[in-house]
């Protein structure tokens, strides 16, 4: 293990212990997570050695440890985005602390846009698969055999089921679809959309993707929800922008939230 995460491991442990806990990573509209944790420590990504710094307003960074009806949780709350500086590996020395820290399974949680008319902004999206329209992947530059990471099931299939299982029974919207990545920071053009939709994506964003290879890589097992802010560029006549996406996700807050809740609760009542 890299000196750098050694300190990250060492700074959070002596603050929240090492458990078997589950890891989320909280994006634009899951944030309401961390306010229902019982008992939260909360570090702030800044006092942690190697953590990002998070330059989008609505993503504060920190890590907050509680429980939620019981279940221990480990939050990542706030992410850093490749578009932010042009690091895939932003996100490495996060995921590899929580992987030290006893952390098996981590969810991720993002704003998407919608590729697809019948899946509406304020639903819920399980990310089932992606496709790295970036060009740039989070292990370029690392050594040794490990770094061919099998992404065949990157979306654990048993996690999948769970999630699915818990939309069912707390009654949240919940879609499925592959996710497609692009960097951002602009928006994609109507012409990328509809070529990606040919390419069999359901969902755009700008994250996710490289964590999603990062926890690979950590053997972490991995899945992603994501909630839909809007349609695709090219799809509505309303312009795409940044407040637009964040009001949705306040407003689709409470379905993920209901989804969150009820799997979290499953989760630690039979574990994986
Ligand atoms: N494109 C990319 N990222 C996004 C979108 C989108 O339409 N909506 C929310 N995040």
């Amino acid at each position: 293990m890299s000196t750098e995460i050694d300190k990250a491991v060492e700074f959070v442990r002596e603050r929240v212990g090492a458990q078997k806990r589950l890891g989320v990573v909280l994006g634009s509209g899951l944030g309401g997570l961390a306010d229902v944790l019982q008992d939260p420590i909360t570090i702030p990504y800044e006092q942690i050695p190697g953590f990002p710094l998070s330059g989008v307003a609505s993503h504060a960074g920190a890590v907050i440890a509680g429980h939620l009806k019981g279940a221990p949780l480990i939050l990542l709350a706030g992410r850093s985005h490749y578009y932010e500086h042009g690091n895939a590996r932003a996100m490495a020395v996060p995921i590899e602390t929580l992987k030290a820290l006893g952390v098996e399974t981590l969810i991720l949680t993002n704003a998407a846009g919608s590729l697809r008319k019948d899946v509406p902004p304020g639903s819920a999206s399980l990310i089932t698969d992606h496709i790295n329209f970036s060009g740039v992947n989070p292990l370029i530059g690392t050594q040794g055999n490990e770094r061919f990471v099998d992404l065949s099931d990157a979306y654990d299939p048993a996690l999948c089921e769970r999630i699915r299982a818990a939309a069912k029974t707390s009654g949240a919207e919940l879609h499925e679809g592959v996710y497609v990545w692009f960097s951002g920071p602009s928006f994609e053009t109507p012409a990328e959309i509809r070529a990606v939709r040919v390419l069999g994506g359901d969902l755009v964003g700008m994250s996710t993707v490289p964590e999603v290879i990062l926890a690979r890589y950590a053997g972490l097992r991995v899945s992603a929800v994501s909630l839909i802010t809007n349609y695709a560029a090219g799809m509505e006549a309303e312009e795409l922008s940044h407040a637009m996406t964040m009001k949705v996700a306040a407003e689709g807050a409470e379905n993920m939230m209901k989804l969150f809740t009820t799997l979290i609760a499953d989760l630690h009542a039979n574990p994986l």
